[in-house]
């Protein structure tokens, strides 16, 4: 990858004015998930969600500590990480946390700068600048402490290398490979903080990273008869990195995020937003491969979409009538639409899950879809005896 066509394929436009690009950050990396068991978890998501085999690392690699799969579907990395050993920091985190994220890699061009910009600024240090080398050349980490829960923000600087993901991992050849469903690229990571936390996070970002508050949500737009929530967006300079963070706050029953935190046993990534051009497409392949989404919102919901599309209803391209066949939501805002769906959390524990969305214009997150999509969140609940 040359310097050259990064910046032919990412101009670094300054979208967020405030924002200071001092990283500055091209994009999501990977994102790392630690598990219990990475061969049955890399089986899922590439069968689920049709995610493709790309490298390993493991014992077969001289790695005595760790296996990893790494997966791939368009621009998005994901790998799966499970301890070999009882003595291990990865068998710890799943011990407490159960399968969840522990590393969300941002792109850089200098991950020692990084490094040093976000520790001066009050970053906790996670991993002091690291040059990995093979064949294929050299790859700089380093790693910095969220401001939430144990997730790491690893700074992945990858211009000298040609290899397939990082030193130490191999190619992973099979024959089983079932096909993409259309995902394109992160749109979105959240964070779950607990009580009064949000703020000191929000701060973190903008004080440490350089980052901007561009959208935030009170309680009171975030409700439910039974429950609430707080959230705040935050992005870095050019927009490729979006934060929103969420708080519980008080209501008739216990938050979403509450419930998380407690099963989660801290704070931690709530769900990742995954792009699609085609969510009619991705979430028919999804379904016909046993991915469940959360229940559909009543008739009602679907009658006031045209009155929530306003000025854009002559815009949208898809069937109303087949988005609502496969629970597909729909919100706009001043500048288009989104179509989004969440699956139900992807583990045993209520905590992590996925979020598919098509962006038609629209820069939101689906907040005219909150009341909808937290009311089904809550039958859930229900029905776990969590609410
Ligand atoms: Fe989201």
């Amino acid at each position: 990858m040359s310097k050259e066509v990064k910046s032919v394929e990412y101009g670094l436009e300054k979208i967020f004015e405030g924002a200071q690009d001092f990283l500055p950050l091209l994009g999501t990396d990977y994102v790392e998930f630690y598990v219990g068991n990475a061969k049955q978890a890399a089986h899922y998501y590439k069968t689920a969600f049709g995610f493709q085999s790309l490298a390993y690392s493991g014992l077969e690699t001289g790695n005595r500590e760790a296996a990893s799969y790494v997966l791939v579907q368009d621009k998005i990395r994901i790998v799966l990480t499970t301890a070999l050993n009882s003595n291990s920091p990865i068998g710890e985190h799943v011990k407490k946390h159960g399968d969840g994220v522990k590393v969300n890699a941002l792109w850089v061009e200098d991950a020692r700068k990084s490094f040093e910009e976000t520790t001066k600024r009050g970053a906790k240090p996670f991993m002091q600048p690291t040059v990995e080398k093979d064949e294929h050349g050299e790859v700089v980490r380093a790693g910095i402490y969220a401001p939430y829960g144990e997730t790491i923000h690893m700074f992945v600087e990858r211009k000298n290398y040609k290899g397939l993901f990082l030193p130490g991992y191999v190619e992973w050849k099979t024959e089983y490979n079932p096909s993409p469903v259309g995902f394109k690229y992160v749109d979105h990571m959240v964070a779950n903080t607990g009580w009064n936390r949000m703020n000191v996070a929000m701060k973190w970002y903008e004080d440490v990273m350089g980052f901007v508050n561009f959208l935030s949500f009170d309680d009171k737009q975030i409700t439910t008869e039974y429950s609430a929530l707080m959230s705040k967006v935050m992005s870095n300079g050019n927009g490729r990195i979006k934060y929103p963070i969420n708080e519980p706050a008080e209501g008739k029953k216990r938050s979403q995020i509450e419930e998380y935190i407690d099963f989660y046993e801290g704070e931690g990534v709530q769900h990742l937003a995954l792009a699609t051009d085609d969510i009619i497409h991705t979430v028919s392949q999804l379904k016909a491969r046993g991915v469940e989404f959360l229940p559909p919102p009543p008739q009602a919901y679907y009658d006031e979409v045209p009155k929530r599309l306003g000025v854009h209803k002559d815009m949208m391209k898809e069937d109303l009538k087949k988005l609502q066949d496969l629970s597909i939501l729909v919100d706009a805002d001043e500048e288009g639409y989104l179509l989004q769906i969440f699956t139900k959390p992807l583990e045993d524990r209520p905590t992590l899950f996925f979020e598919i969305i098509q962006r038609m214009g629209a820069k939101g997150f689906g907040a005219g879809n909150f009341k909808a999509l937290f009311e089904s969140i809550e039958r859930e609940q229900a029905l776990r005896g969590t609410l």
